[in-house]
């Protein structure tokens, strides 16, 4: 019999999943783009700058399920694991963000498990995001598979810090950890004011 690890890197890579997985990315990019060019019609602005998919490498889904304190086996990263199916966009506002959560969760095709909102309460250590937790259908000719996906949401200046705070985290010595976290909070609350501040800008434009 194979080891369950190894059943778990089939399962990820090159399976039904992972097809599927990768179908559910499609879709998500481009109820995505359609959302981007009906809201810049109406705006005269784009409101997403920027966006990307991946799929859970098996190495990361490994060192999650660990973290987890979870055995490493599929279903248990099916069940715990909300981003084995990842999508993420960069927006211009805040406003922005809400917008687009709202427009996709009005589609009969997407199904909203559960929304974090980072944003009006971001994480002890500063991240700011809206994450959805959606579910995506794939019609096979076999049947339509429900795909759990992970939406974030962000500005372009909290993913700015949470890329270098992705970044900056393993290399953090354990002694400064403490004096160091509380400067990335800091960074993170001024990057928070900074979307604040654009915004009322942007609303200041807007009426004239
Ligand atoms: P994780 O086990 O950290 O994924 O937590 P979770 O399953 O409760 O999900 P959560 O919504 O809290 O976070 C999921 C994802 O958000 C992570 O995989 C990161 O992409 C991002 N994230 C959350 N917290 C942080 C943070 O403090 N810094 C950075 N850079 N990213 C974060
Ligand atoms: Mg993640």
């Amino acid at each position: 019999m194979k080891k369950e690890s190894n059943k778990l890197k089939e399962n990820l890579i090159n399976s039904d999943f992972s097809v599927k997985g990768e179908c559910a990315i499609s879709l998500i990019l481009t109820k995505l783009d359609i959302i981007n060019i009906e809201l810049s019609m109406l705006m005269d602005r784009s409101v997403i700058q920027l966006k990307t998919g991946r799929m859970k490498s098996y190495e990361s889904t490994c060192k999650k399920l660990k973290k987890k304190g979870l055995e490493k086996n599929f279903s248990n990263a099916l069940e715990k694991i909300n981003d084995l199916i990842g999508v993420r966009a960069i927006c211009s506002y805040v406003d922005d963000i809400y917008r687009i959560a709202e427009i996709l969760s009005e589609q009969k095709d997407v199904k909203v498990i559960k929304v974090k909102d980072y944003i009006k309460n971001p994480k002890d250590s500063g991240y700011r995001s809206l994450h959805m937790i959606l579910e995506i259908p794939i019609a096979f000719q076999g049947g339509t598979q429900w795909m759990k996906t992970e939406l974030q949401l962000r500005t372009a200046g909290m993913d700015y810090w949470a890329n270098l705070d992705h970044q900056l985290r393993y290399k953090r010595g354990r002694k400064e950890a403490e004096v160091i976290d509380a400067e990335l909070r800091e960074c993170a609350d001024m990057v928070g004011d900074l979307d604040t501040k654009m915004l009322e800008i942007r609303r200041k434009i807007d009426k004239i």
